[in-house]
């Protein structure tokens, strides 16, 4: 299925620059629509049955993007916010033009991997419920973690609006004044991570998201960067929520 899009947006998108720069190079007369010259921005154009050259080159197209966003903390996990700056935010202008938007949700103060995508078919499995994908958070919590409190989400937990999580694999890397640890689980309730403390006593200080699925996050990106993803960690991702 293709749909039409314009012109100047396309060239964006498959990385020609920012709006403004493909505008220019469109009324310039390099750009040819099924061998006939474009210098109109916005003519409506069909990238898979049309035949689209900038200067004599045939674009590429692609329909999906995926990027993996080390999310840092303050900003929100959307679109568009009348207070906040958001993830979409952080994007350059030409990635901004594919109109990606984050799978499912970390909060205003929570960090790490973050997939953004225009792939709605994709988001939708990973974020249903019943395909319940493992996500990976590393926290600083306040107080002393115990081997009894892994047992009691190793059971799943009870939070206080009566909802018993699923099961959650807790691991214990350093127990102290303040605990660091590891926590997989398998479902996304809102603010499921410090709901789950919250049961047992405790607070999270900080929280990071370190992996989704199959996907990690890349240690290489330091908050705030992003990189597509490969086709490899594509690949692997689309077959962890058919499983
Ligand atoms: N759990 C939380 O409490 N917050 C997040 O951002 C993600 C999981």
């Amino acid at each position: 299925m293709s749909k039409k899009m314009r012109l100047d947006k396309l060239l964006a998108n498959v990385g020609y620059g920012t709006r403004t720069d493909v505008k220019k190079i469109i009324r310039s007369g390099s750009v040819k629509v099924d061998e006939v010259v474009s210098k109109d921005p916005s003519q409506q154009v069909d990238p898979v049955e049309q035949r689209i050259t900038v200067r004599g080159e045939s674009l590429l197209y692609r329909e999906f993007v995926y990027f993996m966003l080390n999310k840092p903390d303050g900003v929100v996990s959307a679109t568009e916010d009348r207070r906040d700056s958001t993830v979409v935010d952080l994007l350059s202008e030409e990635d901004r033009a594919w109109d990606v938007f984050p799978v499912g949700r970390l909060d205003k103060d929570t960090e790490g991997l973050l997939l953004l995508t225009n792939d709605g078919k994709l988001t939708h499995s990973l974020l249903a419920p019943k395909k319940h994908i493992p996500k990976t958070y590393y926290a600083k919590i306040e107080g002393r973690v115990t081997i009894e409190d892994a047992e009691v989400f190793a059971k799943g937990v009870v939070l206080e609006d009566g909802y018993e999580t699923m099961p959650a694999k807790l691991t214990i890397l350093h127990t102290e004044l303040i605990s660091e640890i590891e926590l997989t689980i398998y479902e996304g309730k809102y603010h499921q991570v410090k709901r789950m403390f919250e049961a047992v006593g405790k607070k999270v200080l900080y929280l990071k998201r370190l992996s989704m699925g199959n996907l990690e996050l890349d240690p290489q990106l330091s908050l705030g960067q992003y990189r597509e993803l490969t086709q490899e960690e594509l690949d692997s991702l689309q077959s962890s929520q058919k499983e």
